[in-house]
């Protein structure tokens, strides 16, 4: 047995000795210490070549006046060791500190985060024996940037930002996975019917990179739908490739459908390190009471232990995984009396996995020992030549209440009279309500001014605009400048204009 690492106890030493790789370790909160109690036996029982460095994240930190939930001590033993098996984190909700995971993900560059989602039938309910999915979630930008304002009394808004590089890296990310995994198809979700610039880009770039890997189909399918079958038919999916939020969203469902989102498993890759973890939450209603299923963190560090190249030690506990499954060994999540046999606590089900290292299951599919998994490659990211980029107007957004918008209308055209500019529209949450409005339209205190320059713009003019809006009375909240890119609309037409 492998003796150079104990769960509570462990060493805080960086340098592990010549066979062994330092990992860095964090527990987490709710249910973490538990759960990666449990996984740490597994993996020493195992004989895995590692020794965890214990990180302190979460809760503990900000509590301690850390706002970032990472201590720069953290941080150093982050860069050092380059891989973190990370327990869950509780998120404050509605307010407080910003998501620690979410902080680790796109400091350290972690663009990727895949979230298998597999069957266990019979011996984990499911109405998806032979769910087999893969989920390949954008981890650095989209709504994630939690980019947020509160701008006038009735209006609060969150930037979705979604860039060229990190989508073509993400995208291509995907079929070098499916490529690597022996994967027949990539399927891509968006919803760019409506977000035609953002969604928009990711579609495009998905069809571009699709072309570069003939030997794999695509496919693209709006997310309401798309999510609708693969909740209802996840036969029809293989891989799926899609954007922050989108794939936090589904990754749940479809580890749910799969058997329980308690066994759902997540790498988070970069080009610099990588951190595992799984993809359920910290549960506090159930910390402490043994109750947790510890399979989620423990696949997670499976998927580790691959890309630190210990496939080996790998398949041996994912086969004694299988095997404790197939027994009906089981935690309260997927307990079930009609399929199970047993019902253990957290650490009862580590001891049951323990006891069957070496073995393999008799019916669900072993994994492969030997065969080392190839490591997808990682995309490098791709910069284009920057476009010819012409400033044609304004869009400016601006906190009124209590008026019509025919008055607002003409406060804005007096105070912009004696500069080179048209009004073309007022919107309100997006929705044209001038010139002409809908009766109907709900009207907020939060209106966006597209003024269009009426001379070839320099970019001083957006400025002389703002200057004279106010003083006529205005109240400025944002602009938004509007740009051609090599004579394209660079932004988005109002809805009904
Ligand atoms: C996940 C989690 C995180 C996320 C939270 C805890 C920040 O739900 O890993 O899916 O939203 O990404
Ligand atoms: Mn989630």
């Amino acid at each position: 047995m492998n003796q150079q690492f104990a769960p509570k106890t462990f060493e805080p030493a960086l340098h592990a000795s010549a066979d062994t790789v330092a990992v860095a370790v964090a527990e987490g909160d709710g249910i973490g210490p538990e759960i990666m109690q449990a996984t740490l036996r597994v993996l020493r029982a195992a004989g895995a070549r590692i020794t965890p460095v214990p990180v302190q994240l979460g809760r503990a930190v900000y509590e301690a006046g850390t706002a970032s939930g990472v201590s720069p001590e953290a941080w150093d033993i982050l860069r050092e060791t380059g891989v973190l098996l990370k327990g869950p984190i509780t998120t404050p909700q509605g307010t407080g500190a910003k998501s620690v995971n979410v902080t680790l993900r796109k400091s350290l560059g972690l663009f990727a985060n895949i979230r298998p989602c597999t069957a266990f039938a019979p011996y984990v309910a499911t109405k998806h024996p032979g769910m087999d999915v893969v989920i390949v979630r954008e981890n650095e930008e989209d709504l994630y940037a939690g980019i947020e304002h509160r701008q006038t009394d009735e209006v609060y808004q969150c930037l979705k930002l979604v860039s060229r590089p990190a989508t073509e890296r993400i995208i291509r990310y995907a079929f070098e996975y499916a490529r690597a995994h022996g994967r027949r198809k990539v399927s891509c979700f968006s919803k760019d019917n409506i977000m035609k610039m953002t969604d928009g880009l990711f579609h495009r770039v998905f069809e571009e990179v699709a072309a570069e890997y003939p030997e794999i189909a695509h496919d693209h399918w709006i997310i309401d739908i798309g999510a609708a079958r693969l909740a209802a038919d996840p036969g029809r999916f293989d891989v799926i490739v899609t954007g922050n939020l989108y794939g936090d969203i589904i990754s749940d469902i479809a580890a749910e459908v799969a058997g329980s989102v308690g066994l759902g498993a997540s790498s988070n890759i970069g080009e610099n390190g990588a951190m595992f973890e799984a993809i359920h939450g910290s549960a506090p209603d159930i910390a402490g009471q043994g109750k947790a299923n510890p399979s989620g963190l423990l696949l997670a560090a499976v998927q580790m232990l691959e890309h630190l190249g210990q496939g080996d030690v790998a398949a041996t506990i994912r086969n004694a995984w299988l095997a404790t499954i197939e027994a009906g060994i089981h935690t309260a999540d997927i307990y079930k009396r009609e399929i199970s046999c047993e019902l253990v606590s957290t650490q009862g089900f580590a001891d049951a996995v323990i006891a069957r290292l070496g073995r393999e299951p008799y019916a669900l599919t072993p994994a492969r020992t030997g065969a080392p998994v190839t490591a997808p490659t990682i995309p490098q990211i791709v910069r284009r030549r920057p476009a010819a980029k012409e400033l044609v107007g304004i869009d400016v957004f601006v906190h009124a209440a209590d008026v019509d918008v025919d008055s607002l209308a003409d406060k804005l055209l007096i105070a912009s009279r004696c500069q080179p500019v048209a009004v073309t529209m007022i919107s309100n949450r997006g929705v044209k309500v001038w010139p002409q409005a809908q009766v109907q339209t709900l009207l907020t205190d939060h209106w966006r001014v597209r003024f269009l320059f009426t001379v070839k713009a320099n970019n001083g003019l957006p400025w002389q605009l703002l200057h004279a809006l106010t003083l006529g009375g205005v109240e400025v909240i944002k602009t938004e400048q509007l740009y051609r890119f090599d004579g394209e609309r660079g932004y988005s037409l109002g809805q009904g204009e």
